[in-house]
């Protein structure tokens, strides 16, 4: 018997990220030493006291059943305390959805929010699942570009009047994956005061929230006055708190959307590990230091970085938050996957190509600073070299 996909699979292109495995695999083999710059995932963390309470409570075995759907009210009680202290907003633990990961969270509130063929307004370039989530839900994107010249920021005046009447919801993710861009606090003002006038929900995805450089203050767009009414906004322990692989995030905003998301989770997900949940309450209760450290060390790696570019003459812009370089290739370097193709081949350094975040990506690299900074610096040299013999 033949099994095929469903249509609304097969109009996803493969992820390039597993290509990318086959181009490291082919490295490997030839006995390079891969070194990963192209992973989100970062390498700092996750915080001491968080990985204790995991152990003790994944020790206990009453604490292997299904937890409630809504978590447990520590952790809720948490994050209402963690948005006052770090962003002074004020939220009702009612408001809140706890969600396994972020990406499960912002792919099915495409199901939560929109019918097939309704239309959501996507970024470009941005977080790939971002749009292949929309396309499996059966939606149809109106693509947004992020310009050079706004600072990585959208064109909110440029977006049709007739888009953004149908449009189910934008979503906007600062600080950004994968342009390195930070916001303005003017900026999510004029984005609220576009939602409130268009009467189009904002999706606000803050997983990068404290990861900011150079004075950029963290925000969240829950601070600007009447937001609540126009926004949703999501955030994952996955980066700053270095948690990737517990799983664990939550969105809090506009009641009826987060009650939307609150109501399909519970068709998707079976309640969230409960030492998963014990972690995450410590690490919002206790962990501010921990992510100020890890924030000075990315720092310091992004500005190592930038020099080294410097010293090769790539021209770049300075990230001003996530722990990204958005690179675009220097002219007749050719195309972003041969170029990155190329460079894993002979040098066993990974970039991602910037066609993987969409169009707008296409002449451009990715280049992520979750390594340590010797490693970086021995990166830096061969991708000189590279470029060297290309000339
Ligand atoms: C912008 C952005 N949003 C969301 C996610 C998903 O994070 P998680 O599912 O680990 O919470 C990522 C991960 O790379 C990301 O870069």
């Amino acid at each position: 018997m033949e099994v095929t996909p469903s249509r609304r699979l097969t109009a996803v292109k493969p992820y390039i990220f597993s290509e990318i495995a086959l181009w490291r695999q082919a490295a490997a083999t030839k006995g390079l030493e891969v070194i990963d710059l192209g992973r989100g995932g970062p390498d700092i963390g996750p915080y001491g006291e968080a990985v204790e309470e995991l152990a003790v409570t994944a020790a206990d075995p009453t604490k292997y059943s299904y937890t409630p759907y809504t978590g447990s009210p520590e952790l809720l009680g948490a994050i209402v305390r963690w948005y006052q202290r770090c962003f002074r907003v004020k939220i009702s633990s009612g408001d809140i959805a706890l969600l396994p990961g972020s990406k499960g969270g912002l792919s099915r509130l495409n199901l939560a929010l929109a019918d097939p063929h309704d239309t959501v307004i996507l970024p470009d370039p941005a977080f790939p699942s971002y749009a292949s989530a929309a396309v499996v839900a059966g939606l149809e994107v109106h693509r947004l570009e992020l310009k050079d010249e706004l600072d990585w920021h959208p064109d909110l005046v440029g977006i049709p009047n007739e888009v953004a009447e149908r449009a189910r919801f934008i979503l906007l993710n600062y600080p950004n994956n994968p342009t390195g861009a930070a916001t303005t606090g003017d900026f999510l003002t004029k984005l609220v005061d576009w939602a409130r006038r268009t009467r189009t929900l904002v999706v606000y995805d803050n997983a990068y929230q404290f990861v900011t450089y150079d004075g950029n203050e963290p925000l969240s767009i829950l601070s600007v006055p009447g937001a609540e009414e126009v926004a949703v906004e999501f955030h994952t322990l996955s980066k700053a708190y270095g948690m990737a692989g517990v799983r664990i995030a939550f969105a809090a905003g506009h009641s009826q959307a987060i009650a939307a998301l609150k109501k399909i989770e519970v068709y998707y997900q079976a309640g969230i590990f409960a030492p998963s949940l014990a972690a995450a309450t410590v690490a919002l209760n206790e962990g501010d230091d921990a992510v100020a450290e890890a924030v000075a060390v990315y720092t310091d790696r992004r500005d190592a970085v930038s020099t080294l570019l410097d010293e090769m003459g790539w021209q770049h812009e300075k990230p001003g938050g996530a722990t990204y370089f958005w690179l675009k290739l220097p002219g007749g370097k050719g195309e972003d996957v041969a170029f990155c193709r190329g460079l894993l081949e002979t040098t066993g350094v990974v970039l991602t190509p910037g066609s993987a975040f969409g169009e707008a990506g296409r002449r451009y690299v990715r280049l992520s600073v979750t390594q340590p900074r010797e490693r970086l610096e021995r990166a830096l040299e061969l991708i000189g070299k590279y470029l060297g013999e290309r000339e």
